[in-house]
This record gives C-alpha cells, sequence and structure tokens, in this order.
C-alpha cells in the first residue's frame, strides 16, 4: 500500500467538472506576465493558462507561478506553445508581439503584430470557439480589429483593452492633483489608445460637480489653469515609463485584470474599452477605438452614448484619424504630399494604399478622404480613383 492509499480513502469518484472561469494570457513578456498575476491575485479564474513561442521562459514563468499556488486559490496553472492547453477558455487575453522601444509609436508595430495575430488568432478560436477575446498588444485598436477579422467572432467578443488603461492614468493625475482617491475622480479618455486619445473634459466630475461648470475653460487652450496638461501626461505616459524602465507592465497588467473581473463576475461595469464604433459618432466605417461599454459575462453587452461637446466629437473623429494616418504614412513610404491633402479628394473616392508594400497580405490600410482609416480584407476587390488615375491592385 502506497502512503497516499494508507493515507486517503475515496469515499466516491469525483465526476470531472471542467472549469468555468479558465483564463489564457498569450505571450508570456512583461504585459502578459503583469496580467496573469492580477488575475490570479484577484482570484478571477479556476484554471489559468498561458501560451508563448519561447518554451523556455513560458516552463518558468509557469513554474514560478505554480510555487506560490500555497497563496493562490487557483489550483491550476498551465502552460504550453501548443495552443490545445488554451481549450474552453472564458476569456484570451492577447498581449503577445512586438513592444515600443524608446521614443517608439504603438503603430509601427502594427506590420510585425498583424503577422503574429495570423497565427495566434486562428488557434484560439480553434480551441476555445466561444470565448471573449481580450487584445492588448499594440497597435490595439487595429489589432482588435484584426483580431474581430481573423476570428469570426460576433463583435460583442472581441474587445481591445483601448484606454482603460488611459483613463485610470487621468483619475490618478486627476486623484494626485485634488488629494483624492482616482476612485471618485471621474473623467473618461476615449478614442485611440495612444497620442491621439481624446479626453473628455465636460464629462469630468467629483460627486457629480461637473468641473468644467466650475472652471469653463477646462481643457482649452486659453485655461489658466492648464488643465490640458493633465492629457498631454496621460499621452506622454507610456513614453516616460518606457524610458525609465524599458517597459510597461503594472498599470496595464491590473487594467486588464480590471476588465476580466467585469466580463467573469458578470459585473455589468462601464469601461472606456475599444469596441466597432461604426455608425457612431459620425463614424461610417469599420473602426475599433474606445467609448464606454457595458462588460458582462457574455462580454461586450451595451455602449453608452456619450453626450459629446461638438469640438469633442469633432476631435474623436478627425484628430483620431488624422494622428494615426499620418503616423501610419512613414511606414506605408508614403508622403503626405502623395496622398493626404483632402483637397485631393472628391468626397466619394478613397485611397488604398497597397498590399505590397506593406506586408499586409490579408488587409489593406484604407485611407478616407476626410483622413479616416479602415483596414479592408484582402478579397475586396477595390480600385481607387486618384488624381484621376485608376489604380488597380
Ligand atoms: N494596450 C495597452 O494598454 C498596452 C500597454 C502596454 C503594452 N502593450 C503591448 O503589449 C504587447 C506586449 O508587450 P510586452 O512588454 O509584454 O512585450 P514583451 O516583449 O515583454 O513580450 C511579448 C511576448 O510575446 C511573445 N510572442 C511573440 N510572438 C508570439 C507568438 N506568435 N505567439 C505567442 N507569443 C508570442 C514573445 O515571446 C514575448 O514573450 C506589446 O505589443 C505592447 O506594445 C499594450
Amino acid at each position: 500500500m502506497s502512503t497516499q492509499e494508507k493515507l486517503i480513502s475515496h469515499v466516491m469518484k469525483e465526476e470531472p467538472v471542467g472549469c468555468r472561469n479558465k483564463v489564457t494570457v498569450v505571450g508570456v513578456g512583461m504585459v502578459g506576465m503583469a496580467s496573469a498575476i492580477s488575475v490570479l491575485l484577484k482570484d478571477l479564474c479556476d484554471e489559468l493558462a498561458l501560451v508563448d513561442v519561447m518554451e523556455d521562459k513560458l516552463k518558468g514563468e509557469a513554474m514560478d507561478l505554480q510555487h506560490g499556488a500555497l497563496f493562490l486559490k487557483t489550483h491550476k496553472i498551465v502552460a504550453d506553445k501548443d495552443y490545445s492547453v488554451t481549450a474552453n477558455s472564458k476569456v484570451v487575453v492577447v498581449t503577445a508581439g512586438a513592444r515600443q522601444q524608446e521614443g517608439e509609436s504603438r503603430l509601427n508595430l502594427v506590420q510585425r503584430n498583424v503577422n503574429i495575430f495570423k497565427f495566434i488568432i486562428p488557434n484560439i478560436v480553434k480551441y476555445s470557439p466561444n470565448c471573449i477575446l481580450l487584445v492588448v498588444s499594440n497597435p490595439v485598436d487595429i489589432l482588435t480589429y484584426v483580431a474581430w477579422k481573423l476570428s469570426g467572432f460576433p463583435r460583442h467578443r472581441v474587445i481591445g483593452s483601448g484606454t482603460n488603461l488611459d483613463s485610470a492614468r487621468f483619475r490618478h493625475l486627476m486623484g494626485e492633483k485634488f488629494h483624492l482617491h482616482p476612485s471618485s475622480c471621474h473623467g473618461w479618455i476615449v478614442g485611440e489608445h495612444g497620442d491621439s486619445s481624446v479626453a473628455v473634459w465636460s464629462g469630468v466630475n467629483i460627486a457629480g460637480v461637473s468641473l468644467q461648470t466650475l472652471n469653463p475653460n477646462m481643457g482649452a487652450d486659453g485655461d489658466s489653469e492648464n488643465w490640458k496638461e493633465l492629457h498631454k501626461k496621460v499621452v506622454d505616459g507610456a513614453y516616460e515609463v518606457i524610458k525609465l524602465k524599458g517597459y510597461t507592465s503594472w498599470a496595464i497588467g491590473m487594467s486588464v485584470a480590471d476588465l476580466v473581473e467585469s466580463i467573469v463576475k458578470n459585473l455589468h461595469k462601464v469601461h472606456p474599452v475599444s469596441t466597432l464604433v461604426q455608425g457612431m459618432h459620425g463614424v461610417k466605417d469599420e473602426v475599433f477605438l474606445s467609448i464606454p461599454c457595458v462588460l458582462g459575462n457574455s462580454g461586450l453587452t451595451d455602449v453608452i452614448h456619450m453626450t459629446l461637446k461638438p469640438e469633442e466629437e469633432k476631435q474623436l473623429l478627425l484628430h483620431t484619424y488624422h494622428e494615426l494616418v499620418n503616423q501610419l504614412l512613414p511606414l506605408f513610404h508614403l508622403s503626405s504630399s502623395q496622398c493626404l491633402s483632402s483637397s485631393h479628394f472628391s468626397t466619394r473616392c478613397w485611397f488604398l494604399l497597397f498590399a505590397s508594400t506593406v506586408t499586409l497580405p490579408d488587409f489593406f490600410l484604407v485611407c478616407f478622404p476626410d483622413l479616416r482609416f479602415a483596414l479592408a480584407p484582402a478579397s475586396t476587390s477595390v480600385f481607387v480613383s486618384f488624381d484621376g488615375h485608376q489604380i488597380c491592385r
């Protein structure tokens, strides 16, 4: 008789129960591991799966977490480069891919990370066809769109972490200014996660008291209190942290856990996350941006209609696309004189960047006359009228 047999007598043979809240994290880099530990410390899953292409690092990270099992209430932590380990996940957090180097824009990562997603997303779908995809890799708005297209999932099950982090940074800075806890400081950063995000100054409040009512210049150039600086600090925040420590991790990890919590606990909490905004705030095309969204067990169930001031809505539309397109241009070896002066376009023509120049064989990047852009599937048979020329793919 073994020690185990001498010690334990089974009363009944357990039926396998399967797990209800399995969370997978793809990519065990700085962001992936900060997300994993935050999810574990909040007791959000009954099983955690990790996937990466770097086998030794993956094994090491998994072992390191397993050694802390005594302090956790997640009894199963598994890791493998084979996606079968992710089977039946409730939420899959995608953090894999290249990250910004010092001074580098998030948008610079698009080509590398789209290629990585082409491998990752079909594998996730194969093993967890009913999961909720939470995209974190940058540029997060574009990659959430790509994940949505590659997965074939309904839009409510593909969510980008978006400006949940930017809004947290903003509320932290507000809290510092007033010596209040960030949870008592209400402010929403929407639009693109990154350089062209939009601060909704009209909604900034503490205990329901609108700060813009107290200071009508809030957020404007002529504001003697220079509140605009607060938003600039949000935009510069990641660059500064990257300059100081090489990467960002803790705040995005906690922000991911905050989103996972709302999903697995069916909280119906409102978060600024990236979703398809087609038909909202004047956006006509398939574009993902952050707006306030309700998260629960089924994923993203509702969006909140923000009552934006006209200048805020304009910022959300134009500023966002303008910044995005301007930063994307060098990537595609185009100068603004070649394609971006809106006077070059008639209202109905649109400009297409060729797949062959951008190593996105399955997608086109499309710039619209009013500087909006979208990724279109390669199967779209499009030709472009540009300054009277017809350009075919
Ligand atoms: N959305 C946000 O708010 C936010 C914040 C911070 C960072 N990020 C982004 O998160 C991503 C990860 O950042 P990081 O600092 O963890 O980078 P990192 O370099 O530390 O880790 C990336 C990991 O991805 C893995 N990887 C690469 N290709 C893979 C593949 N095909 N399958 C599985 N794993 C793969 C790498 O092996 C590595 O372990 C970056 O794109 C970064 O820009 C997003």
